[in-house]
Parts: structure tokens; sequence; C-alpha cells
């Protein structure tokens, strides 16, 4: 059993609670801390927590807190890690680690000097589709791992902190792109490192200082091109969705929008949806049980196996401080309009990969590049040969 903080009982806070609380789980949220304190009295409530303050130290040192879980405004992650590490409590953060490297690797550091549990709570590689395709991206269904993409775009944000640069520390770019470039980097490779980034990013519609539409391109050492698409102005809900390309395979997933559920009402009884549904009536796409769907179930599952075995959990703050150094350079090539290095003065993975051949060989004479069946019913050969570098077409009937 972990007994837990909770740090904020605002939108994440609650889908968390749900989560850790679950269908009678045996772990519990025993301290809340929220900055007022009828919000703290009434998660309290909601979760039968036993301690309630609006002072975020005493939720920390509370004695019966074996971990903390930090979901506040991204301004305020690093005040809550290095009390965590004052107290030598456990720490679980949600996404984006930091506002930027910077203060990513301060945490990163922090939490590693004080020798304290740490994970990073990116969700979204933890959802029952994702484990599956990730799955049988490992065991090679895919081949070698060419391009993978993640989309997540939405109407925006429901908390004022979010529009507000200083306090969020970025628009969608950040909020959004801190998921995708998780996502993606762990269907080419968690060990390969990221390089260079080229992205574009606008303010196109909300009247705020930061970016409301972000599209960028992630290079890895190895080859392999990583994609992100944010958005803060997409109409029609919560779009995510994953596209992996590997030589051997192809993966597209649909999380949120058009999942296989839909529902049409009238709008009689009409109800919560799921997660920034713009309407509850119509034709609607309801999730089934997004707290699963989320990966929010998985993800916390492995927070609390890997503390009480006290192993890593699959995304530590390693991990966060990655995601940000990445996004870090997507915001300097918005502004440069080049391919901008991402900046790594701390890389644990492997050092040196090259991209594969593209020479496939097809007898002692020839390289293959395609072999198809026509409609007319040959078979197509196109061959490269090895002494002049021709193309030809060889054709099998
Ligand atoms: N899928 C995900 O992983 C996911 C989804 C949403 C939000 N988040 C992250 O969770 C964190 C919190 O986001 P949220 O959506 O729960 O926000 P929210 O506004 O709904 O809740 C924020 C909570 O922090 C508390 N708080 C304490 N001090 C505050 C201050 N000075 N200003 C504002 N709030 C203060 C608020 O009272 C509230 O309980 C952010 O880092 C966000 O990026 C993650």
């Amino acid at each position: 059993m972990v007994k837990l903080a909770m740090l904020g009982s605002g939108f994440i806070g609650r889908f968390y609670a749900d989560s850790i609380h679950g269908l009678r789980s045996k772990d519990k949220i025993v301290s809340i801390y929220s900055r007022r304190e009828e919000q703290a009295k009434k998660f309290a409530e909601d979760y039968g927590c036993e301690h309630s303050t609006t002072v975020m130290e005493e939720a920390i040192a509370h004695p019966d807190v074996d971990m903390v879980c930090i979901s506040l405004p991204n301004n305020l992650h690093e005040e809550a890690v290095m009390l965590c590490c004052k107290h030598k409590k456990a720490v679980i953060t949600t996404k984006p680690l930091g506002r930027n490297a910077v203060e990513a690797k301060r945490m990163l550091e922090a939490v590693e000097t004080a020798g304290i549990f740490n994970g990073y709570l990116e969700d979204l590689v933890y959802t029952p589709k994702f484990i599956k395709a990730y799955e049988s991206v490992k065991n090679g269904a895919l081949g070698r791992i060419l391009w993978a993409k993640s989309r997540e775009t939405h109407p925006g944000p429901h908390s004022d902190w979010f529009w507000d640069l200083e306090k969020a520390g970025g628009g969608c770019l950040l909020d959004l792109g801190c998921h995708c470039v998780e996502i993606t980097r762990t269907y080419i490779g968690k060990d390969i490192r990221p390089v260079e980034v080229m992205c574009w990013s606008d303010t196109m519609v909300k009247p705020i200082e930061a970016e409301d539409n972000a599209i960028g391109l992630v290079k890895y050492e190895n080859g392999a091109i990583g994609q992100f698409e944010v958005s803060w102005t997409f109409r029609g809900g919560l779009d995510l969705r994953d596209e992996v390309m590997g030589t051997e395979g192809t993966i597209w997933i649909n999380s949120f929008l058009r999942t296989g559920f839909d529902m049409f009402t009238s709008g009689k009884g009409g109800d919560y949806v799921a997660e920034k549904a713009e309407s509850n009536t119509g034709w609607l796409f309801p999730v089934g049980d997004e707290i699963n769907e989320l990966g929010y179930n998985h993800m916390f599952f492995d927070m609390f196996d890997a503390f009480e075995k006290e192993t890593k959990p699959r995304e530590t703050f390693y991990d966060g401080y990655i995601v940000n150094a990445v996004l870090d350079a997507a915001y300097r090539s918005a502004k440069s309009k080049i391919w901008e290095p991402i900046k790594l003065d701390d890389w644990r993975g492997l050092e040196g990969q090259t991209k594969e051949s593209t020479l496939v060989e097809f007898d002692a004479d020839h390289y293959l590049v395609k072999e198809e069946v026509t409609h007319y019913g040959e078979k197509k050969l196109i061959l490269k040969e090895k002494k002049t570098g021709k193309i030809i077409a060889k054709i099998i009937s």
C-alpha cells in the first residue's frame, strides 16, 4: 500500500485520484494540499483523505506520507520537488516536468542527489493501445522504425494559468508537445539520441503571448524522424492519434475521437461525454473507461510497483528532462526557422548510432529496390545494378 500526498485538487489531481483510488484500490491519498481551503476540504471529503491543508510543505512533510504526487501548475513543480527532496519523500510529477530544460535539470539533479524515488507521469505512454502497439514495435513487427507521429489537439485548456506564458512556460507546444515528444521518442527508442528539431509555431486565434498551434520534426541520431502536431484551437473535441511507420509495418492509433463508440442523443439528459468534448448533443464519441483509456491506471501501477520493488518506473525525471530539452530546441527553431540542435549535457543512451544502409541485397549483381505484383498478373522487380548504379526492371510472368 502506498500512502500519498496529493498537491493540487484541480483537473488532473482529480483524474489521478480517481485512478489511484480506482476500483477498490489499496493505495490511498492521505493528505491533500490545495491553494484554497474550501477546495482542499472538498477534495478531502470526496476522496476520504484524513488530512487537508493550504500549506504545501505540511502535506509533503506529513508523517504518514510515503509519496508525493504533484498536480500543480507548471510554475510550481520545481518548488514542490525541492520540498520533496528536503523531506526525502518519493515524488511523482505530472507533465511537463519543467517549464524548460534548465528547470527540469535542476529537478533531476535534486532528486538524484537526495536519492529519492522519482517518476514522470506521462500517461499517454501507458494507454492500453500504446502498450500493445509498443510491444509489437519492440518485437520487431514493424521492422526498423523510420517515422513516428503523434497528434494532440483540442479547443484549449480549462484553467487561467495555462494561458499565462510566465506560469505555463509555453503554449500548446509545451503543454501538448510534451506528450507527443515522449510518445514518438518511445516508439523510436528511448536510448536513441534526439539530435535536432525543426518547428513551426504561431498564435493564430487566441489573444495570448504563447503559440496556440505548432508542428515539428525531431531528428534522431539513427536517422528516424519524430513528428508532433499540437493545437489549442482545434474544434470538435480531443484528437489524440499516433502513426508509426517501419520497414516492415505500420500502426495507426486513434485514442479518443472515433474509437468505435458512436452515440446520438437529442440532448435530453445530456451529461459529461469525455475530456474536452465540445458538445453533449447530436452524434457523440464517448470514450468508455476514460481513466483507463488515458493510461492513468497502468501508469500508477508502474509507479507504485516500482516504488515497492525499489526499482525505477518506466518514466522518470530523466525522461521529463529529455522532453523539455527537445521542446526548448523546438522553441528556438520556431524563432530561427532553421534546424536547431538539442542541447543535452546529460545523455545516458547509446552513442554514435548511424543510419542503416539502404542497400538490400538481391543477387551478386543487383540490389532490390521494389517488387510488386500488378493487376495484370506480372511480377515486377525493380533492381539497381551494383556496378553501374543503373535502375532496371525485371518482369517475371
Ligand atoms: N494528461 C495529463 O498528464 C495532464 C492533463 C491536464 C493537466 N496536466 C498537468 O497538471 C498540472 C495541473 O494542471 P490542471 O489541469 O490540474 O490545473 P487546474 O488549474 O485544474 O488545477 C491546479 C491546481 O493547483 C492548485 N494551485 C495551487 N497554487 C496555485 C497557483 N498559485 N495558481 C494556480 N493554481 C494553484 C489549484 O488550486 C488547483 O488545485 C499542470 O502541470 C498540467 O500540465 C496533465
